[in-house]
């Protein structure tokens, strides 16, 4: 926020326009504490929002959660994010690789999409998802898929391995989102493209629904406090493009160049 912004607010402190503003820039910037300059303010606000670390997310639990999810999955989660798994494989198709790796492939609903020429590896750690996958992976005669239960923390392919990489609404659900990126940076080629479709914290639309859901991570299988500085641009790979999909830009899909 720039200077004239922030001394606007200090003047008028409890204007309705001002406080969504800081509301939602203090979403994103979880370690700094609430930029209210009112003290009451303020511990109104972290009274019922406080900010916290991410949440921790446990393997044992993502297997728990996707083993309940996935006779469910289609139904709650397919109509409803496959805008944004469109625009996912659309950039696969553009890019055209002779091969693809699909962490966290679920139930296997963008594998259709894939261009036929690409062979497909996908990968997940909840059998029960994978096997609606499979299901769907037999009606595709003719494409070469590949499904494996493997953890994508501890992929079992060897290095410089896949031309592009596709992470649709998983890394804000995997255990440790950093070492799934790290693995993934290593099984993709360099110059190699890492397509990421996940949700951000600081939506402008969603941030009340990130901030319920916040504590619940371990139960529901998501982070909703994601941040998108913290896990994407942290890292020293090249950003290409950022893109909001989904209803009201609910996520985000990052083309990425492997470096
Ligand atoms: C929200 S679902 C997304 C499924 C699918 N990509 C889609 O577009 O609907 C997240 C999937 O990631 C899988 N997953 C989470 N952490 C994983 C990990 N470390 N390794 C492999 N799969 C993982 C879960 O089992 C689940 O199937």
């Amino acid at each position: 926020m720039g200077l004239h912004q922030r001394k606007r607010c200090e003047i008028r402190p409890i204007g309705v326009p001002c406080v969504i503003r800081h509301i939602r820039q203090s979403v994103c910037l979880q370690h700094i504490d609430i930029p209210f300059k009112t003290p009451a303010l303020t511990g109104v606000f972290s009274v019922f929002f406080p900010a916290q670390q991410m949440k921790p997310i446990s393997q044992d639990n993502v297997i728990r959660t996707y083993r309940f999810y996935a006779p469910l999955y289609d139904l709650l989660f397919g109509a409803v994010l496959e805008p944004g798994r469109r625009a996912l494989t659309e950039t696969v198709n553009s890019v055209m690789p002779a091969s693809v790796l699909e962490v966290g492939v679920g139930t296997g609903l963008t594998l259709e999409r894939y261009p036929a020429s690409s062979s497909i590896v996908g990968i997940d750690i909840s059998q029960e998802m994978l096997e609606i996958a499979r299901q769907r992976a037999a009606l595709l005669i003719e494409r070469e898929i590949r499904l494996e239960a493997m953890d994508a923390e501890a992929l079992d392919f060897p290095d410089d391995y896949f031309e592009c990489i596709t992470i649709p609404y998983v890394l804000s659900v995997t255990p440790n989102p950093e070492r799934l990126v790290s693995e993934i940076r290593r099984v993709c080629r360099k110059d190699g493209t890492i397509l990421i479709l996940n949700h951000f914290s600081g939506s402008r639309f969603w941030w009340l629904l990130e901030r319920t859901v916040r504590s619940m991570a371990n139960r529901i299988g998501f982070r909703s406090d994601f941040c998108f500085s913290e896990q994407i641009l942290k890292h020293d790979w090249e950003v290409l493009s950022v893109r909001k999909v989904n209803f009201l830009g609910l996520s985000k899909l990052v083309v990425i160049r492997n470096t």
